[in-house]
C-alpha cells in the first residue's frame, strides 16, 4: 500500500510541475445550509460526492429549490506561480452556477454572484453568468503547497440548480489577463486592443479577413505595437457588400508569447428585399370564439399604399380598408372562409383565410414582441409604444408581427380597496393603450402570477383571479402570460405534490378567463413543470412554456432549443409548446441594453429552429433602436411561414450526430421543411441521406433564407455549414 502511495505522489508531482491550472471536477456535497460548511476545519466525510458539470436535478436531487453546498479540496503548489511570468493574483473560476453563489476560500468569502433572499431587494438569480473571482497571490486566504477548501454556497430559486457547465478552474493571472480584444461589426469591423495595466505591453496584432464558406483568407496584415498603459489600439477593417465574412485579430504578447484573440461575423443579411408587387403574409386560419371581439391585420409586403379588399366577409365583420384591419364579432359557430386581397399599381396578391369561430384561439403561434427580455422591470406605456410604432413604421407588421405584451412590473403595490388592481404611473391609462394599439391592428398582452406577488415582486393576482381577469377585460386585453413566482409557497403550504396541485391556480385563472366577453389568449409560464405539455391544454393553455427562462447566449439558446424533443406530440393548433422569447437585438432585461451576444448564425438558428419548433415567436428587444440585421433577420416570409403553418406540427429530431442535427417539420402542402444544424464551432460539410430523415430518392430542394431554389437532389443532398448556424430548406 505505501509503495503505490509514494508513486501516486511522484505522479502527482509530475504533473503538477507542467502545470498551469488545477482543475476541480468533483466535489462534496450536501442541500441545506449552515455557516459551518465554509470552514476549512468542517469534516464533509459524510457528504454526497457530485460532478459541478452538470445541474444537481441530474444527479439524484430532482425537484430541489433552496440552499446546497459544494466543497472542493485541493492542493495549491507553488509551481503554479513558478510557471508564471507575473506573479499577481491567483483566479478562482467557479463556472455558472444556477442561480445564485456566495464564494468561500478557507472561510474567507471570495466572491458572490446574484442575490440571495436575505440580501437587500432580495433574491435575483444570474445562473449564465461565469464566476470568476481574483485573489492576490499573497493573500493569507491562500495555503501554497497544503490543504485548502474551496466551499460554494448555492441558492436556487427554481428550475435547474447548482454549478454547471464545466469544472471549477484555478490559475495564475498572467500579463495577457490584463489585455482585452474585442471587435464589433456594424458597417464596418472595428477590433480594439485594450491594455488595461498600468505599464505598457510589446506585442504582434495580426488581422484576418476569411470567407468561410469559401475556405479563404481574403486579407491578413501583422504589425508590432507597444500598447501603453490604460491605452488602446483600434483598427478599423472596411466591409464590402453583405456577404458573410469573418474577421479575426490576435494579440500577441512577447514576453510571455500568450495569445489573446478574437473572430466576429459581420451581421450577414440572408433575406431578399420583398417584392414590389403586393405579397400576402399574415396566417391562413384564426380563431375566436362565438360573441368575442375579433381583430386581424391584414399583413402585406408591396410598394405603398396598399388596397385592401375581402370578399365573403360574414355579417358582423368590416374591414378598414385603409390599414386592412378586420373587425368585429360573430356570433354563429363555424368555419367562414373569406377571399382577402391587396392591391398596389403593380398588381395584387389573394389568400383565403378561414376565421373559425368555435372554442380554439392560436390557431397559428402568436407573434408579436414582449417588453421583458429587453426592459425587464423597466417598461413603461412609452417604451410599449415606442416598440409598436417601430414595429409598425419598420414594416414588421407586415410580416404578421401584431402582439405587444407587457411583461412584469406594471402593477401598484397595493390594490384599491375593493380589491382591483391598478396599474402604476408607468401606465397612467391601460385602456387608452388598449384602445391605441387596437386602431392600429395590434393585440395587447400582460403578465401575472398565481402568488401573492409576481418574479420581480410586484402585486400578483392570488385570490383576485376574476377581479383582475375581469379588469383585464375592460382594458382590451388579449394575451396573459401567467407565470409560476410565490405560488410555490401556497403549493409548499398546501404540502400536496400531485399534478391536480400543481395544475390548480391554472384552473382558477381559466375560469376567470373564461368568464370574460373577449378572447384573451393563454400563456402558462412555468417553466415545463410536471411536463406541462401534457396537460396545458386541459387547463385551456394556448401556449406553455417548456423551460427555465432564456438568456442571448449560445449554450442557453441551444440547451433549451435543441432540447424539444419529447413535447413534438402536444403541438398543434390552439396549443404550443413554448420554448421562451427571441433573444436577438438589443437586449438587455433593464434599463440598460445591449446587442445580443449571439452570433448572426446563431441568430440564424435561433429563428429557424423556433420556426420549426411551431413556437411563439415573441421578439425581446427595443424594435426602435433594431438594425437592418435584425430586420431582415425577422421579416423573412419563406421562413416565418413554416411557425405559421396551419397544419400546426412541431419539427421532430431526426438525426442527432456529435457536431450536428438535423430537424425536420412536415407542412400543410405536403412538403417538409428541414433544418441541419451545424452545433459545433467549427464549418462543417454535411452530406445527409434523405432516407435517414425519411424522405424519399430524389428531392426538390430550396433555401428558405434566402428564397432561392437550389433544384432537384439525388440521394444526398450536400451543405456547408458555419459555426453553429443552419442550412434551412423545404423539400418536396
Ligand atoms: C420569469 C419569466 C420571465 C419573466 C419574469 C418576470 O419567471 O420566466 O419570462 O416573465 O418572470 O419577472
Amino acid at each position: 500500500m505505501k509503495r503505490i502511495t509514494v508513486l501516486v505522489c511522484i505522479l502527482f508531482t509530475l504533473k503538477v510541475s507542467a502545470q498551469q491550472n488545477i482543475t476541480l471536477s468533483s466535489a462534496k456535497f450536501i442541500t441545506g445550509d449552515s455557516p459551518s460548511y465554509k470552514e476549512l476545519s468542517f469534516s464533509d466525510n459524510s457528504w454526497a460526492n457530485i460532478k459541478p458539470m452538470s445541474i444537481w436535478e441530474e444527479q439524484g436531487y430532482s425537484d430541489y429549490n433552496g440552499y446546497a453546498w459544494y466543497r472542493f479540496h485541493f492542493t495549491l503548489p507553488s509551481s503554479l506561480k513558478k510557471n508564471s511570468y507575473w506573479k499577481d493574483s491567483l483566479r478562482i473560476i467557479v463556472g455558472k452556477v444556477d442561480d445564485v453563489d456566495e464564494t468561500f476560500l478557507n472561510g474567507v468569502k471570495i466572491g458572490q454572484t446574484g442575490s440571495l433572499p436575505s440580501d437587500n431587494g432580495g433574491y435575483a438569480g444570474q445562473w449564465d453568468v461565469v464566476r470568476e473571482y481574483h485573489i492576490a497571490a499573497n493573500s493569507p486566504e491562500l495555503h501554497w503547497d497544503k490543504e485548502n477548501v474551496l466551499s460554494v454556497r448555492v441558492y436556487d430559486g427554481g428550475g435547474g440548480g447548482g454549478i454547471f457547465n464545466g469544472a471549477p478552474v484555478i490559475s495564475m493571472m498572467d500579463i495577457i489577463d490584463g489585455i482585452n480584444v474585442t471587435a464589433t461589426a456594424g458597417d464596418n469591423a472595428v477590433i480594439t486592443i485594450a491594455n488595461q495595466l498600468t505599464r505598457s505591453v510589446p506585442g504582434t496584432v495580426t488581422i484576418q479577413v476569411k470567407d468561410g464558406m469559401a475556405d479563404k483568407i481574403t486579407s491578413s496584415s501583422s504589425q508590432n505595437i507597444t500598447l501603453p498603459a490604460l491605452q488602446s489600439f483600434t483598427k478599423t477593417i472596411v466591409l464590402k457588400g453583405d456577404a458573410r465574412m469573418e474577421i479575426s485579430a490576435t494579440f500577441k504578447e512577447k514576453n510571455t508569447g500568450k495569445i489573446k484573440s478574437i473572430t466576429i461575423t459581420n451581421k450577414y443579411i440572408l433575406t431578399p428585399p420583398a417584392p414590389l408587387t403586393p405579397k400576402i403574409n399574415s396566417a391562413k386560419v384564426a380563431g375566436v370564439r362565438p360573441g368575442s371581439p375579433f381583430l386581424y391585420k391584414i399583413a402585406a409586403t408591396g410598394q405603398k399604399p396598399l388596397q385592401y379588399s375581402v370578399a365573403n366577409l360574414p355579417y358582423g365583420l368590416l374591414l378598414d380598408t385603409i390599414n386592412g384591419v378586420i373587425s368585429g364579432t360573430l356570433t354563429d359557430r363555424g368555419d367562414y372562409p373569406v377571399k382577402l386581397t391587396v392591391r398596389n399599381s403593380l398588381g395584387k396578391d389573394e389568400r383565403t383565410l378561414t376565421i373559425k369561430v368555435g372554442d380554439l384561439l392560436a390557431l397559428t403561434p402568436p407573434m408579436g414582441w414582449n417588453s421583458w427580455n429587453c426592459w425587464g422591470l423597466s417598461v413603461s406605456e412609452e417604451k410599449v409604444k415606442s416598440s409598436a410604432q417601430a414595429l409598425i413604421d419598420k414594416g414588421l407588421i407586415d410580416h404578421g408581427w401584431t402582439y405587444m405584451n407587457i411583461d412584469d412590473g406594471w402593477e401598484q403595490p397595493k390594490r384599491a380597496a375593493d380589491g382591483t388592481i391598478i396599474p402604476n404611473a408607468k401606465f397612467p391609462d391601460m385602456k387608452g393603450l388598449g384602445d391605441w394599439l387596437h386602431a392600429r391592428g395590434l393585440k395587447f398582452g400582460i403578465y401575472s402570477s398565481p402568488g401573492t406577488t409576481t418574479c420581480g415582486g410586484y402585486l400578483a393576482s392570488y385570490q383576485h383571479e376574476m377581479q383582475d381577469a375581469t379588469s383585464y377585460a375592460s382594458w382590451g386585453i388579449d394575451y396573459l402570460k401567467y407565470d409560476w413566482c410565490s405560488y410555490g409557497d401556497v403549493y409548499a403550504r398546501e404540502k400536496d405534490t400531485s399534478l391536480a396541485a400543481y395544475m390548480r391556480p391554472y384552473q382558477v385563472m381559466q375560469k376567470a378567463l373564461k368568464a370574460q366577453p373577449r378572447d384573451i389568449h393563454y400563456s402558462l409560464c412555468q417553466y415545463g413543470m410536471k411536463d406541462v405539455w401534457k396537460w396545458g391544454a386541459k387547463v385551456d393553455g394556448n401556449t406553455w412554456r417548456t423551460t427555465g427562462d432564456i438568456t442571448d447566449t449560445w449554450q442557453s439558446l441551444s440547451s433549451i432549443g435543441f432540447s424539444q424533443t419529447v413535447q413534438y406530440p402536444y403541438a398543434e393548433p390552439g396549443h404550443w409548446n413554448d420554448p421562451d422569447m427571441l433573444i436577438v437585438g438589443k437586449v438587455g432585461w433593464g434599463d440598460q441594453l445591449h446587442d445580443t451576444r449571439l452570433t448572426p448564425d446563431e441568430q440564424y438558428t435561433h429563428i429557424s429552429l423556433w420556426c420549426l419548433l411551431s413556437s411563439p415567436l415573441l421578439i425581446g428587444c427595443d424594435i426602435s433602436k433594431m438594425d437592418d440585421f435584425t430586420l431582415n433577420l425577422l421579416s423573412n416570409d419563406e421562413v416565418l411561414a413554416l411557425d405559421q403553418d396551419v397544419l400546426g406540427k412541431q419539427a421532430q429530431q431526426k438525426l442527432k450526430k456529435d457536431d450536428y442535427q438535423v430537424w425536420v417539420k412536415e407542412l400543410e402542402d405536403g412538403s417538409k421543411a428541414v433544418g441541419i444544424f451545424n452545433m459545433s464551432d467549427k464549418w462543417q460539410n454535411i452530406e445527409l441521406n434523405w432516407q435517414d430523415i425519411g424522405l424519399g430518392k430524389t428531392e426538390k430542394v430550396r433555401d428558405l433564407w434566402r428564397q432561392k431554389d437550389l433544384g432537384a437532389f439525388g440521394d444526398i443532398f450536400k451543405t456547408r455549414v458555419a459555426p453553429h448556424g443552419v442550412t434551412l430548406i423545404k423539400v418536396t
